[in-house]
């Protein structure tokens, strides 16, 4: 018998200890009793870390979308699935039951089916947070087409990137989105992307804000009048354990984004047995995370494993600071919402407002409290204990990856004693390990080192789309036969995990990763650039924000400094998304290099953060006069 509810730390132990010794019967039973297999699996698991290769249930056939929703509807027909929230508070919510679910997720995939798409096809959803994302994604699973979401705050370019790496035949967006008291014209960043991008045959038009907009003749159609005349069942492809669910760009610290492959049955089982014992989830709560399903933490804990507990989910489609600072806060009354999912990044941000915007409200539903993204630091730990949860609520910090496919590390609620800024303990099935320079595990308390994972799990990615070699390169070349996260993290006396932050070139700015490569390269653009670097410093809200050193090309004229810092960010924001903008820019007649040319980074950051101390030798350097003259027009 399986345990799928863990309620105390003894059983968390127990568990634990039957995950790390028996992995393969204990994942087999979770399989077994908790989902709905059309085929069972004939292997466990199969793995190797130097190939790199991994493989959950395989030989099992299902349709994840039936555990999401078919086999919810005779008991839990008419309970609701999905709230949606809209922008304006004046607008009604929405209540969609796993009735109304299965209709729509089915009517969208007979419409993705009549336009062509089939199993193993590449469709990419492009739209805000709204339910038709969260059914579009479902549709795909439907039939077996492989979705791509990409967060509709992506630019134009980044889109039109992300589309052509895997393929797409279809997009699915919408006219515009709100945001705030503002609106974005979704459409024309789809029709400026698809300029560059001929495989692209049809999008799909949701009306949202009912702008005017340009449909393209024989590509560009209104998705409504499509589904008021598609059929409301859609029989489920069978697919096969292995077969990619969907793919989900992220950054990496060179080159372009990795389109990172989730398969179906693994990252089945691992979402939904994480979220029921992360959130402590029972039958009538009102779940609540904060994300966008354009990030792995919406697909995951927004879309896949609440729905596949039966649970209800809310989509917000707001903004934090929307009609006021209040608003998370409001909803979290509205709704009733009893475990609440969110970013330190807002967290900070809403600590800074005067409480009164928190008081306004009854947050008594409230048990469960998350956060997830980057480290949480102790002052706003504290103030969400103290202001949100009352000191009743327990947090979660969870740290997982887009890679990891769900929570690695995290307390389990009501059974994990929490320590402000530590995630705590691995969830079962997790092995998680910390290695020195020399590539040598660290045993023991307390150790500090980097943070890998020696086993698999069963929903760890696959592979990198059209990339395997790139795969291994980035996560098993580091450490022999383990899975290297990118992250440094400390271990105490007690066993508890705490995470440092990268160790790569990956900077975490408001909880987004943003790869250091892709934002010079946008910056070496403009081209009054001859060269620049971009690095984090802390911030007291984003965490980290960037800041850019760049070499202007000598032309012997005067540039209006402030005009080149907003027509740099400017290409960032056109490359990449506003996400990406630089806080600073400081101009310098040269960076900091190794006599191989390699740029020094390590001291561009310590300048960064104010910290000029232990700069270590830098008359190595090629040129170490530059260091001196950054120091002294640090911003
Ligand atoms: O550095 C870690 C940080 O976010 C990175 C993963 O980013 P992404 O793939 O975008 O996924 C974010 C949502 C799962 C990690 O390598 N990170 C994530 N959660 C935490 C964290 N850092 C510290 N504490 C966390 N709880």
């Amino acid at each position: 018998m399986s345990q799928f509810h863990i309620k105390n730390l003894e059983e968390y132990f127990q568990v634990y200890r039957k995950s790390v010794r028996h992995p393969e019967i204990f994942w087999e039973e979770i399989a077994e009793e908790h989902f709905l297999w059309r085929k069972r699996w004939d292997k466990v698991l199969e793995w190797d870390f130097n190939k790199p290769e991994i493989k959950w249930f395989e030989g099992a056939q299902l349709n994840i979308t039936e555990n999401c929703i078919d086999r919810h509807l005779a008991a839990k027909g008419d309970k609701t699935a999905i709230v949606f929230e809209p922008n304006n508070p004046e607008e009604s919510a929405q209540h969609i039951s796993y009735t109304e679910l299965y209709q729509r997720v089915n009517r969208m995939a007979n419409v993705l089916k009549a336009k062509g798409i089939g199993k193993g096809d590449r469709v990419c959803i492009y739209l805000p947070m709204i339910p038709e994302l969260a059914i579009s994604v479902l549709a795909c699973a439907r039939i077996g087409a492989i979705h791509s979401v990409v967060f509709a705050g992506f630019s134009a370019t980044a889109l039109a990137t992300r589309i052509n790496d895997s393929d797409c035949k279809l997009v699915i967006t919408s006219d515009g989105s709100f945001r705030g008291a503002k609106t974005i014209d979704l459409k024309s960043i789809v029709d400026e992307a698809l300029t560059s991008c001929d495989c692209v045959k049809t999008v799909l038009v949701v009306k949202r804000i009912h702008s005017e907009i340009d449909m393209r003749e024989g590509r560009d159609l209104w998705l409504q009048p499509l589904l008021d005349t598609a059929d409301s069942n859609c029989p489920p492809e069978i697919m096969n354990s292995e077969d990619p669910l969907f793919i989900l760009y992220t950054s990496g610290s060179t080159g372009k984004p990795k389109g990172m492959v989730h398969t179906i049955a693994g990252y089945m089982v691992y979402t939904a047995y994480t979220f029921k014992n992360i959130f402590q989830y029972n039958d009538d709560d009102i779940y609540w995370c904060t994300a966008d399903i354009g990030w792995i933490t919406g697909h995951s804990y927004i879309v896949y494993g609440p729905l596949a507990n039966g649970a209800t989910t809310v989509m917000f489609e707001g903004v934090p600071s929307y009609p006021d600072i209040g608003r998370f806060w409001q909803v979290v009354e509205k709704h009733r919402i009893t475990q609440f999912y969110t970013a330190p990044t807002a967290i900070r941000a809403l600590a800074k407002e005067p409480l009164s915007f928190v008081e306004n409200y009854d947050l008594s539903s409230l048990k469960v409290l998350g956060t997830v993204g980057e480290p949480i630091n102790e002052e706003a730990w504290h103030w969400y204990n103290e202001n949100i949860g009352k000191t009743r609520s327990p947090i979660v910090d969870t740290w997982w990856q887009t890679e990891t496919g769900g929570i690695m590390i995290s307390p389990i609620p009501f059974a994990t004693p929490t320590i402000p800024t530590f995630a705590t303990l691995p969830f079962p099935g997790i092995q998680p390990c910390l290695m020195n320079e020399a590539s040598e595990e660290i045993t023991g308390n307390p150790a500090e080192g980097r943070l890998c994972i020696k086993f698999p799990w069963p929903a760890i990615a696959r592979t990198i789309w059209g990339d395997h070699q790139r795969y291994k390169d980035t996560y098993f070349s580091a450490f022999q036969n383990k899975y290297f996260t990118g992250d440094g993290a400390l271990r105490n006396h007690t066993g508890y995990y705490r995470i440092t932050g990268r160790v790569d070139d990956v900077i975490i700015v408001s909880g987004h990763n943003l790869g250091t490569a892709p934002i010079e390269d946008a910056v070496n653009e403009h081209p009054a650039v001859s060269e620049s670097a971009i690095v984090g410093f802390p911030h007291d809200v984003k965490g980290n924000a960037l800041y850019g050193y760049v070499i202007l090309k000598e032309t012997g004229e005067e540039r209006n400094q402030d005009n080149l810092r907003k027509e740099i960010n400017q290409l960032i924001t056109e490359r990449i998304g506003p996400i990406a903008k630089l806080e600073k820019i400081q101009f310098t007649p040269g960076l900091p290099k190794t006599r191989s040319g390699k740029i020094m980074r390590r001291i561009l950051r310590k300048i960064a953060s104010g910290d000029t101390s232990n700069l270590g030798d830098t008359s190595t350097l090629l040129n170490p006069e530059v260091v001196q003259d950054i120091m002294d027009n640090v911003l």
